[in-house]
């Protein structure tokens, strides 16, 4: 069974009331949910954490060898200044999908410029709460693929 550790950061707590305009309405408890259905319909496993401190999430990422095959995670702003981040993806080795709900690439200057990217497999961004579930799908058809 393939086992996938979903990280989101800073502020992502406050999906549902941050921001509609540009995250949407669905809050993170929702995203979480349709993620269990989504890993369970699939004979898969999600563990869905949030933290707004960069130092948790480096040691979530630290701990992940030997308990998860997979990883999505939706860094919020640190995507754009954690070298950290970037650092600790690279030294577990295990796939990561960077996520995004808006685009960060069509939005203000700091944000086109991811520090995670080079670390990740892949990048699902723009679709809203979705982004979430279609990075899940396509790690997930990764993950089967080699197994
Ligand atoms: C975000 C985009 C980031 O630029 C921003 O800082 C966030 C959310 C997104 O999901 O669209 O907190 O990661």
């Amino acid at each position: 069974m393939a086992r996938v550790l979903v990280l989101s950061g800073p502020n992502l707590q406050l999906l549902g009331t941050r921001e509609p305009a540009i995250y949407g309405r669905t809050t993170l408890a929702e995203i979480h949910a349709e993620l269990a259905e989504l890993a369970a319909a699939r004979g898969a496993a999600v563990d869905c954490r949030q933290s707004n401190h960069e130092g948790e999430l480096l040691d979530w990422i630290g701990a992940v060898r030997g308990v998860f095959d997979g990883m999505l995670l939706n860094a919020g702003a640190f995507t754009h200044t954690s070298y950290a981040l970037r650092d600790a993806i690279q030294a577990v080795g295990l796939p990561c999908v960077e996520v995004h709900l808006s685009n960060p690439e069509a939005r203000e200057p700091f944000r086109r410029r991811s520090r995670i990217a080079a670390a990740c497999v892949a990048k699902v961004a723009g679709f809203g709460a979705r982004s979430y579930a279609l990075a899940l799908e396509g790690l997930l058809d990764r993950l089967d693929a080699r197994s």
